[in-house]
């Protein structure tokens, strides 16, 4: 069978694939998204799609590739993938998750703590000698000590920044889900609220939902008026979660104290953008699963979602 692979992956994944007779061949350039007419070509002939990053997998592109059978998703978000046309295509599609839930809550937590002290703003001060004396008025953040943190959609990822944060800081969770999560009212004495409760209480707001339809700039104007002034809001999702021309009018206008945000729309974030220019706004580089332990499960999971593909055997993770 043919593989092709849009990125060069950590570990082994291509020699053992090799080992058991598979071709692969893997994209030159590992820093930008393949174009979809290089996907297209490259996919000729191809079985198995292994896909990391987020070329667009729309209908017209995946039309375009009719040998592909199994596209391997290289992240846990596949709101790049037009599910639809896989399912009416008869292609199998398969991500990654639970892996990378305790490196990306780790990344949610430090974004947090980062924006509650203004840590990036004042690590550049550092570097560009504007540093200054000490100034008992200045560089002043806010603690974090029994706040109230809400979660919005509290899969694995939110529970463990939930965890993390009432670990470090007792603080008090309430999150909002598709439906109340029982299991974790009791180990995180958590409450189940309303949107509009999670906006009017939060000290701290962590986004974990997918992006679809409905969660799409599910964080904008309405929903900034509703919240605390001083709302540090924590976003790992996807950027296009909150609407972000409504995210500068809320930093300007001071009706929330900051945001940390390791997603953001576009990426990368043009280096002039308005963002980048406040104190208690911490911006990453979509780094949320980058560690070395979980990208090698990352493709560990991929490599065991070909061998079952090639055996006739259940997926692993299976997106549907
Ligand atoms: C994913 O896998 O979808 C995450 O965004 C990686 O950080």
């Amino acid at each position: 069978m043919k593989i092709f692979s849009t990125k060069k992956l950590p570990g082994f994944i291509y020699k053992n694939l090799e080992e058991k007779g598979f071709e692969v061949e893997v994209w030159v350039n590992n820093d930008e998204e393949i174009s979809s007419e290089n996907l297209i070509e490259k996919c000729k002939g191809v079985d198995i799609l292994i896909s990391a990053g987020y070329t667009p997998l729309d209908g017209e592109t995946l039309k375009a590739m009719p040998s592909v059978k199994m596209i391997c998703l290289y992240s846990v978000g596949y709101d790049h993938v037009d599910l639809e046309t896989t399912k009416a295509l008869n292609i199998k599609v398969t991500n990654t998750p639970e892996v990378l839930s305790k490196a990306t809550a780790d990344i949610a937590f430090l974004l947090l703590l980062a924006t509650s002290r203004k840590a990036f703003y004042l690590a550049d001060t550092v570097k560009q000698g504007t540093w200054g004396s000490f100034n008992p008025t200045a560089h002043l953040g806010q603690e974090l000590n029994n706040k109230t943190i809400g979660i919005i959609g509290l899969g694995k990822i939110g529970y463990h920044m939930a965890k993390l944060c009432q670990d470090a800081y007792g603080m008090n969770v309430i999150y909002h889900n598709r439906s109340p999560k029982p299991e974790y009212d009791k180990e995180l004495n958590a409450e189940y609220v309303s949107l509009e409760t999670l906006y009017q209480k939060s000290d701290v707001i962590s986004l974990h939902v997918d992006l679809n339809p409905s969660s799409y700039h599910l964080i904008d104007a309405k929903a900034f008026e509703q919240m605390k002034s001083n709302v540090i809001i924590v976003n790992t999702s996807r950027g296009d979660v909150i609407n972000q021309d409504d995210l500068v009018n809320a930093l300007e206008e001071k009706q929330i104290w900051g945001a940390g945000l390791d997603v953001t729309s576009p990426e990368p974030l043009p280096q002039d953008h308005p963002l980048l220019s406040y104190p208690q706004v911490c911006v990453l580089p979509h780094i949320g699963s980058a560690t070395m332990e979980t990208r090698a499960e990352m493709s560990e999971i991929i490599y065991q979602n070909i061998i079952a593909f090639s055996e006739n055997k259940p997926l692993v993770t299976p997106l549907y």
